[in-house]
C-alpha cells in the first residue's frame, strides 16, 4: 500500500511519504537466533544457533546446562536470576564476561550485548551503548523457571515482592523508575522518622511532603501489582488444572493496606488513612509500617494456602503455572510471546504430569529446557527439538550424542 499525507504548517503544504513499513513476520514470538558467550561461568567461547521452537540442553550434573540458561537470562535482564553479585558470572580465570545475542521479535532483528567487568557493566543494543536499564530490559522478553523458584512459595515475602518487581519491570517501561523513586523516598522517610520531633513545625512540614510523595508513588505500585495479579488469575487456574487435574487454584494478593474490590479507585486515600493510623507506632519504631514494601501474595488451592498444605510436586507446579500464566500477559503488552527458559523442570513430576506440561508448552513459544535425562522427554518432542549436549562448558557434536 502506498499513500501520501499532506499536512499544512503555517500555510505551507508538505508532502510526506511515510517510510515503507517493515515487513511483519507471521510469527508473533520472540526468538533467540544466536548466542555468543565469552568467559561466562564455565564457558570460555561459545557461539550457538537455536531452533525457533524447542531446544533441549542436555548433559550430566555440573557440565554447564544451568549456566547456559543463565547467560540467556542475563542477556535479557542484565543480571542473573539468582540473587548474587555480578562478578560470580565472570569465568574464574578471566577479567570480564560477555554475552551477545541476536533476537527476532515480530518486526525486526536486534543485537543485544551485556559486558560484565568487576566494577562495571555495559549494555548495548545494535552496537549503541544503552545507559537506561529499563530501556534495555524491556527489549527482550524472557520467563524463567528454575528449581530455587520454589522459594517463591516457601520463602519470605521479600522473594515474592522481588518477583513482582522483576515481572512488572519487564512489561512496563515506567515501573522501575517508580519503584526506584518509591524506595528512595521510603529510605528518606525512615531516616526522618528516627529523629522526628512532632513539636517542630519545620519537621512536620517536611514530613508531610515526604509522606505525600510516598503515597503518590506507592499508589502507582499498588495499581500495577493489583492489575498484574488480576491478569495472572485469569488463566492460572486452567493451567494448573491442565497439568495437575486439580481445580480452583489462584493467587491471593495481600497488599499491606486493606483494598477490597469496591475500593480500587480509593487506593491513595486508604494508604493515607493507614499511614495516619500508624503514625504513633511509626515514630516509636522509626520505620514506615505500611506500603508496597510490605506487600505479599499467597498461592491458594480451594482457599487453602499451598505453603502450608501443598506437597512438593504441587508447589512446584504452582510456581510453574504462575510462570506460564505470564505468557499471555507478555503477549498482550509486548505483541510477541516471550522466550521460555525451563531449568530442571521435570524433577519431582511423574510421567503423566511431565507430558501434560510438555503438551502445554510446545506451542507458540521458543523454549529452552535443561535435563540430565533425555528419556524423560517424549519422542514426538525429541523429534522436533534441537538437542544440545553440553560437556564441561562445551558443545558436543551431533555424532557424540
Ligand atoms: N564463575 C565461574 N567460573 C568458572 N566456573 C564456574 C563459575 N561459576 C560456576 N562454574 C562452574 O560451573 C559448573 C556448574 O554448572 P551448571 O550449574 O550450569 O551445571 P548443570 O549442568 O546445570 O548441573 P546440574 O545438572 O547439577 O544442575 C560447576 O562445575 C561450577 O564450578
Ligand atoms: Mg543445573
Amino acid at each position: 500500500m502506498c499513500y501520501n499525507v499532506f499536512i499544512g504548517i503555517g500555510g505551507n503544504t508538505y508532502n510526506i511519504t511515510p517510510k515503507k513499513p517493515r515487513k511483519i513476520r507471521n510469527e508473533e514470538k520472540m526468538i533467540l537466533k544466536e548466542l555468543k558467550i565469552t568467559n561466562f561461568r564455565n564457558y570460555n567461547n561459545l557461539t550457538i544457533s537455536f531452533n525457533p521452537d524447542i531446544n533441549i540442553i542436555y548433559g550430566d550434573n555440573g557440565e554447564g546446562k544451568t549456566n547456559l540458561l543463565e547467560s540467556i537470562y542475563v542477556l535479557a535482564m542484565t543480571k542473573s536470576h539468582k540473587l548474587l553479585i555480578d562478578n560470580h558470572l565472570i569465568n574464574s580465570s578471566s577479567k570480564f564476561a560477555r554475552v551477545e545475542g541476536k533476537i527476532l521479535d515480530e518486526i525486526m532483528t536486534s543485537n543485544m550485548e551485556v559486558i560484565i567487568e568487576p566494577k562495571k557493566k555495559q549494555l548495548k543494543i545494535d552496537g549503541d551503548y544503552i545507559s537506561k536499564i529499563n530501556k534495555y530490559i524491556t527489549k527482550m522478553s524472557v520467563i524463567i523457571f528454575y528449581p530455587e523458584d520454589l522459594e517463591l512459595i516457601k520463602g519470605s515475602p521479600m522473594e515474592r515482592r522481588r518477583y513482582l518487581n522483576i515481572q512488572l519491570s519487564q512489561i512496563h517501561p515506567n515501573y522501575l523508575n517508580i519503584l526506584n523513586d518509591y524506595n528512595k523516598i521510603l529510605k528518606q522517610r525512615n531516616e526522618f522518622l528516627k529523629n522526628y520531633d512532632r513539636n517542630k513545625q519545620s519537621d512536620s512540614n517536611f514530613f508531610d511532603i515526604v509522606t505525600n510523595t510516598l503515597i503518590e508513588k506507592g499508589t502507582k505500585l499498588y495499581q500495577y501489582r493489583e492489575n498484574y495479579i488480576k491478569n495472572i488469575n485469569q488463566n492460572i487456574s486452567d493451567i494448573y488444572y491442565s497439568i495437575m487435574n486439580i481445580k480452583k487454584f489462584n493467587i491471593l494478593y495481600k497488599p499491606s493496606i486493606n483494598i477490597d474490590d469496591y475500593e480500587k479507585n480509593r487506593i491513595s486515600k486508604i494508604f493515607e488513612e493507614e499511614l495516619n493510623r500508624n503514625h504513633d507506632s511509626e515514630i516509636k519504631l522509626g520505620i514506615t509500617l505500611v506500603g508496597p514494601h510490605r506487600d505479599d501474595f499467597d498461592f491458594m488451592i480451594d482457599n487453602q494456602n499451598l505453603k502450608i498444605y501443598g506437597s512438593q510436586g504441587q508447589q512446584r507446579v504452582a510456581v510453574l503455572s504462575l510462570k506460564l500464566s505470564e505468557i499471555p500477559i507478555f503477549k498482550s503488552y509486548k505483541n510477541s510471546y516471550p522466550i521460555l527458559l525451563l531449568d530442571d523442570v521435570f524433577s519431582e513430576l511423574d510421567d503423566n504430569k511431565k507430558n501434560n506440561l510438555l503438551k502445554y508448552i510446545v506451542n507458540n513459544i521458543q523454549t529452552f529446557i535443561t535435563t540430565t535425562d533425555l528419556k524423560s522427554i517424549n519422542q514426538d518432542i525429541l523429534k522436533k527439538a534441537n538437542i544440545i549436549k553440553i560437556k564441561n562448558g562445551k558443545i558436543m557434536q551431533k555424532g557424540d550424542i
